[in-house]
């Protein structure tokens, strides 16, 4: 299993990672620098939150006035529901105020909602906010959470990475702007890419580079321990549907030539061309950076690709294993060999491969001839050629 993959299974279990107020910030303020009235006057809804303990509610609260908002809401789903209970406390405020009701604090979800000024204190901020429990536990799929996300304007939130595949229809089918977390693996997923695709939604601001550093609840994974807090990196990115300006910027690319003559990369530095697959009709490109500016053909590209995604600049035309865009060739008899290896499954599914003249170190396949397999390609096409 890839890395992404292994990381992909352990999320399935634990969905409890908080997000940290400074990614958050630095995130939300790239929206603001492109309009500064993105959230005036809107009804922001921050699903899937754990209200008590997350800078999502604290960062909307606290800047509630300046970013002129209507309504901010957020949910959280309830102890008995979570997949991961570990570490799970009930938090003072919630014991010690009078709406505490022991019969439903495990069972069901809480609301908290700001529109006024109720301390009066002549602002609207995080003193503000209003809690009660919610009929149901706050799944995201419940009418009563449908019914908030179809009164909102925007969907803000880091939700379950376990039910992503659901989360993101679930937004689409309301038709709203939104802003979420997701793992970097789910860019690939059939109800995601396609999306990708038609520039329905698109890559925040953050850099994929790095990941992104969470709390986490599962002692038993942990990175770093930061200020005796539990840290850990996932390759997690933000993705989108609101404009913000870095999408707009061209990748500045060389020439094949020139890449093949001065890449930094060895896969293309002094070679006579780019590799094209055994399979599909594209060229492979290992590298975003290194897309040469002047072919005019279909060209594979790594994942991270999206990351630099300028729809000025490229079209996106598939990916490998998507229906549009089928294989050219397919392999009755194909054995994988690993660093040289030969394995005994002949089965396994085959993305783009590359035709080489022996079997090196990676995975290769015999399939009558060797062929070296890449990771998941994106195919691209430069918009401005042909
Ligand atoms: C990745 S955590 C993020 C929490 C918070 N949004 C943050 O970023 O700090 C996802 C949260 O979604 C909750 N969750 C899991 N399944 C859910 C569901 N079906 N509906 C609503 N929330 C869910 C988890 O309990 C967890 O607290």
């Amino acid at each position: 299993m890839s890395n992404e993959n292994l990381t992909d299974a352990r999320m399935k279990k634990n969905d409890e990672f908080y997000t940290q107020y400074s990614d958050i910030q630095k995130e939300i303020n790239a929206y603001l620098e492109y309009d500064k009235n993105v959230f005036k006057n809107k009804i922001v809804l921050l699903p899937c939150d754990d209200p008590e303990w997350s800078n999502f509610t604290k960062f909307f609260a606290q800047n509630f006035q300046r970013f002129g908002l209507k309504k901010l809401i957020s949910t959280s789903f309830a102890v008995n529901s979570k997949n991961f209970k570990d570490g799970y406390q009930l938090s003072l405020f919630e014991k010690k105020d009078k709406k505490f009701d022991k019969t439903k604090t495990n069972t069901n979800g809480k609301i908290f909602e700001l529109s006024k000024d109720i301390s009066g204190d002549g602002k609207i901020d995080i003193n503000d906010l209003e809690w009660r429990y919610l009929d149901g536990d706050g799944d995201f799929r419940s009418s009563e959470i449908e019914k908030l996300r179809d009164e909102s304007d925007i969907i803000i939130t880091n939700p379950p990475f376990s039910l992503f595949r659901e989360f993101i229809p679930w937004i689409f089918k309301s038709k709203k702007k939104f802003i979420v977390i997701a793992n970097k693996g789910a860019v690939t997923y059939k109800e995601i890419f396609p999306l990708f695709k038609e520039n329905k939604i698109w890559s925040g601001r953050t850099n994929w580079s790095g990941g992104l550093w969470f709390e986490t609840k599962d002692v038993n994974d942990v990175d770093k321990v930061i200020n005796e807090v539990n840290m850990k990196n996932t390759p997690s990115i933000w993705l989108t549907n609101i404009e913000h300006g870095r999408r707009h910027q061209p990748l500045p690319l060389m020439s094949m030539k020139d890449n093949l003559k001065y890449s930094k990369h060895k896969e293309i530095l002094g070679k006579k061309s780019y590799s094209k697959y055994d399979n599909y009709n594209a060229i492979e490109v290992p590298y975003t950076d290194a897309i040469p500016n002047d072919y005019e053909g279909v060209m594979g590209v790594p994942i991270s690709f999206l990351d630099k995604y300028c729809p000025e600049q490229f079209e996106i035309i598939g990916m490998d294993g998507f229906d549009e865009t089928p294989p050219t060739k397919k392999y009755s008899n194909k054995v994988k060999v690993k660093d040289g290896k030969r394995m005994k499954s002949k089965t396994g599914t085959l993305g783009c491969v590359i035709k080489e003249k022996d079997y090196g170190k990676g995975t290769y396949f015999d399939v009558g001839y060797p062929v070296r397999a890449v990771y998941t390609r994106i195919f691209i096409k430069n918009k401005n050629l042909s």
